[in-house]
């Protein structure tokens, strides 16, 4: 039995963890932090704990899994590395310069870690797909839609996509003609590393929307839109389990569930 402890486990997600967690036969819930709702039950003898330093103490915890928001989760994943803890790491928004530290620590404590910034499988497939079609296309532009209590924006999904994209096409052209902005920002934000890729993207927030995204390309002629939706967030369970499995058997840092696939 994989020993769990899940961090957020009040939240949208961490919700769905938990229940994922006592279902499966191979892992055990052994704790929950969140910094609401301290002394919940959860489960058996399972109570909301609201310090993580400390619950990890106490707990014998094999992995972690955290999905909590983006302006604590660096200073969590220090937690996890100082105590030594694996971890499995939804939570988004973690900069370039946070997920080169965190593989530095990760290989120095060797302490497995894996973060995703999207767990679906579907998901997976459309940043496959587009990263395939931006060999032939000249332009792309991405359109992300979530939840109006979605943090951060744009999503790391979006990002994790228009990386993907620039691995083969690192020069998308922007609008052929000189724009004007009337309201500033009605293009997008641009999505480039040094100078190159281009890409724009959009950020939607919404009630209603759980998380979609639609990845547009374009060339003389002809239009092509690959669009992915999550209807709940049941989605997400089998690429945590398999992560939470993964990272359990192996000490090493990976960004993006394609790697484990
Ligand atoms: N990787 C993926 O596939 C994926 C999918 C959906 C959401 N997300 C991301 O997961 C994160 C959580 O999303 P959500 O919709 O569950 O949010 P949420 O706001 O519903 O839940 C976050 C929970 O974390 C708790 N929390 C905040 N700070 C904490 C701390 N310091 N210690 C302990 N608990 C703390 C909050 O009290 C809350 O219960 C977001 O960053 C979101 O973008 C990732």
């Amino acid at each position: 039995m994989i020993k769990v402890g899940v961090v957020g486990a009040n939240g949208k997600m961490g919700q769905e963890v938990v229940k994922m967690t006592i279902a499966a036969k191979d892992l055990e819930l052994v704790c929950a932090v969140d910094k609401l709702n301290i002394g919940d039950n959860v489960y058996n003898d399972v109570y909301i704990e609201g310090d993580i330093e400390a619950a990890l103490k106490i707990h014998d915890v094999d992995v972690v899994v955290d999905f909590t928001q983006p302006s604590v989760v660096f200073e969590n994943i220090k937690i996890y590395m100082k105590n030594n803890i694996k971890s499995v790491i939804g939570t988004t928004g973690l900069s370039d310069e946070q997920i080169k530290q965190i593989e530095e620590m990760s290989k120095n404590s060797n302490t497995g870690c894996i973060i995703a910034p999207n767990f679906s499988i579907g998901a997976i497939l459309m940043m496959n797909f587009a990263s395939q079609a931006a060999k032939y296309f000249s332009n792309a532009e991405i359109i992300e839609f979530h939840h109006n209590q979605k943090k951060d924006a744009p999503s790391g999904t979006s990002i994790k996509t228009a990386q993907l994209m620039m691995k083969n096409n690192d020069n998308f052209k922007l609008g052929n003609c000189a724009e004007t902005e009337t309201i500033q920002g009605a293009r997008g934000g641009n999505y480039n590393d040094n100078g190159k890729g281009n890409i724009q993207i959009h950020s939607v927030r919404m009630p209603g929307f759980v998380a979609s995204q639609q990845v547009i390309f374009g060339s003389d002629g002809q239009i092509l839109k690959i669009h992915h939706d999550t209807i709940n967030r049941e989605c997400y369970m089998p690429g945590v389990k398999l992560a939470v499995e993964y990272v359990y058997n192996n000490n090493s840092f990976i960004y993006g569930l394609e790697n484990i696939l």
